[in-house]
């Protein structure tokens, strides 16, 4: 609806500027004061005078009886006053025509904001911990993180992707020593991640009856610290391994990163800000470690350095936001991760502040529920984890099952897309803060609310469209179906969708924005002929209202990192 509150608003502010001259207003805040009436009867949208009684210096009353004298368009079948109220009521077919031609003229750019001119934003996602698996509870901050990188590059903003790996901790201390003890060079090549998440597994066995072997990780993890070379070799051979395995995910995602520095790349930039919050006298001693109090925003205190001096968690992140913030001079640095974390962010964004960084505001933490299957919590330390490789791996083989069942023409690749499509859109259907349970067959079925659904009907636009050949380059309706003026109102509104999902950093708004134009499409592709409409210029807008759709159902597929096959 966004266009008709942008002809509404250019309408009003050039005839405001005639009528109540000196006064004058601008589109942009007519823009503003317009709504959308909860009642339909009274209206499409709405323009409350009293807003602008005190500008123009009348009443209400009066202001909406002479603009509604003197406003006319095409687009709108009435305008009137009624109250202090300017009342505007669309002409559906013209505004249907309008709504397919702008999108038909704008192509792929239809509802991108311009937001993010000149502006860049740092996004910190997926982050796996190195030499643990990448297990189903990355699949959050993966698909979430990268779908906000690509809403804010449609938006306009440059946008860096960084993969903030958790490559450094005392978990190399243990890795390092179970290595040592149990491991074999052959089988970890071999078995890659597999093997040392084996390792890290037995480790943590081996512990529990062997208290002594944490002293021993310790140890090794201060060696690691002061850069002895054997320890940093089979550190470096540890990342290597992991992001092997790592990238396969990514590549099926078609996520690249635009940086891998992980926590250890902080190492060196630490002291400085040590330094700093020193100096700004906020760092105090509890229980032997270096703390920030934060008792007066009722969080328990931040850690900076442990009793033994090494470093944390946090110390890292301050660090890390204080190098993005002078090597790319962001706007906003938003960083994914469950909600688990939530504390952790308030925390050192806090401590930011209390620094004196006065950009401490640009930070965003987007937290997201948690994910379990057949209602079983997932742990690193028991090895009971599902691998996000295996989780495609196993959606890809039954799309290839169904497809064999279907006897689809589609090959290997389209059964890769739609599999890691399924699982992606299952995903992003709910609010991110909410905690699901992954039912494969849900996320499969090609009958429900599901991305193979969405897919499939991306795919039929696309070959109506092959059919059509040059055929639906314009729509001009005098009249159409409830199929059509419904078809055009869902067009109609992906713009603000778009604005929205940015606001909110919720992909899901463009899920269930996918589900709304799938099921008008679906709902006009079988009440409403098309192809094989007989009067020429019927057929001729039903193409073009079809070719509408799938820009706007191809460019909302791709901002949530859902690949779409022109064939399934
Ligand atoms: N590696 C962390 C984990 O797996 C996530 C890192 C998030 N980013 C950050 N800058 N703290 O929990």
């Amino acid at each position: 609806m966004q266009i008709l509150k942008n002809t509404a608003a250019e309408l009003v502010s050039a005839a405001a500027s005639d009528l109540f001259a000196p006064a004058t207003l601008t589109a942009d805040e007519v823009r503003t004061m317009l709504e959308y009436p909860p009642d339909g009867s009274m209206g499409d949208l709405a323009l409350p005078c009293f807003k602008l009684s005190k500008s123009l210096r009348r009443s209400p009353m009066e202001i909406a009886s002479k603009l509604a004298e003197k406003l006319s368009h095409p687009a709108f079948a009435s305008i009137e006053a009624v109250g202090g109220y300017l009342n505007f009521k669309k002409d559906a077919a013209i505004f249907a025509s309008r709504v397919v031609n702008t999108v038909l003229e704008k192509g792929d750019a239809y509802g991108a904001p311009a937001l993010g001119e000149g502006k860049t934003v740092v996004l910190d996602y997926s982050s796996p911990n190195v030499a643990k698996p990448f297990h189903i509870g990355h699949l959050g901050t993966t698909v979430i993180g990268h779908s906000l990188k690509l809403l804010h590059e449609f938006a306009g903003y440059k946008c860096v992707g960084i993969n903030h790996l958790g490559d450094w901790g005392t978990q190399f201390g243990k890795l390092i020593v179970a290595y040592k003890k149990w491991g074999n060079r052959e089988e970890i090549e071999e078995k890659e991640i597999d093997a040392l998440v084996a390792l890290y597994v037995r480790f943590h066995a081996e512990a529990e009856k062997d208290e002594s072997l944490n002293d021993e990780a310790r140890a090794m993890f201060a060696r690691l610290e002061q850069h002895d070379e054997e320890c940093m070799a089979l550190w470096r051979w540890f990342i290597e391994i992991s992001l092997r395995e790592y990238n396969k995910t990514y590549r099926m995602l078609g996520i690249t990163f635009d940086s891998y520095n992980g926590e250890s790349f902080y190492t060196d930039k630490m002291p400085a800000e040590i330094e700093k919050i020193r100096k700004a006298g906020i760092l105090e001693i509890d229980d032997g470690a270096s703390v920030v109090n934060l008792e007066k925003w009722n969080m328990p205190p931040c850690l900076i350095l442990k009793r033994d001096g090494s470093t944390l968690y946090p110390t890292r992140d301050i660090a890390a936001a204080v190098y993005r913030k002078n090597t790319y001079d962001f706007e906003k640095c938003i960083y994914v991760t469950s909600a688990g974390q939530c504390l952790h962010f308030a925390q050192w964004f806090k401590v930011l502040e209390m620094m004196g960084y006065d950009w401490y505001d640009g930070l965003v933490h987007v937290p997201y529920g948690t994910v379990s299957i057949g209602g079983e919590k997932l742990a690193t330390r028991t090895g009971n984890v599902i691998l996000l490789k295996d989780l495609f791996r196993q959606a890809i083989d039954k799309v290839k099952g169904i497809m064999k069942e279907k006897n689809t023409a589609a090959g290997d690749d389209v059964a890769e897309k739609v599999g890691v499509g399924a699982i992606i859109f299952y995903y992003l259907s709910n609010n991110r803060m909410r905690d699901i349970n992954f039912v494969m067959e849900d996320a499969l079925s090609f009958d429900g609310n599901t991305g193979p659904y969405a897919q499939y009907t991306y795919a039929r636009t696309c070959s109506l469209l092959e059919k059509a050949g040059d055929a639906g380059k314009s729509a001009s309706l005098l009249a159409m179906t409830a199929e059509e003026a419904e078809l055009s109102l869902v067009l109609s509104r992906f713009p603000e969708t778009v604005t929205n999902a940015i606001a909110e950093y919720e992909p899901s708004i463009i899920t269930r924005y996918i589900l709304d134009l799938c099921a008008a499409f679906n709902r006009f592709y079988h009440e409403c002929q098309i192809l094989s409409a007989e009067d020429a210029s019927v057929r001729e807008n039903r193409l073009a209202f079809t070719r509408a759709v799938k820009t706007v159902l191809g460019r909302a597929l791709s901002l949530i990192c859902m690949p779409t096959p022109e064939k399934i």
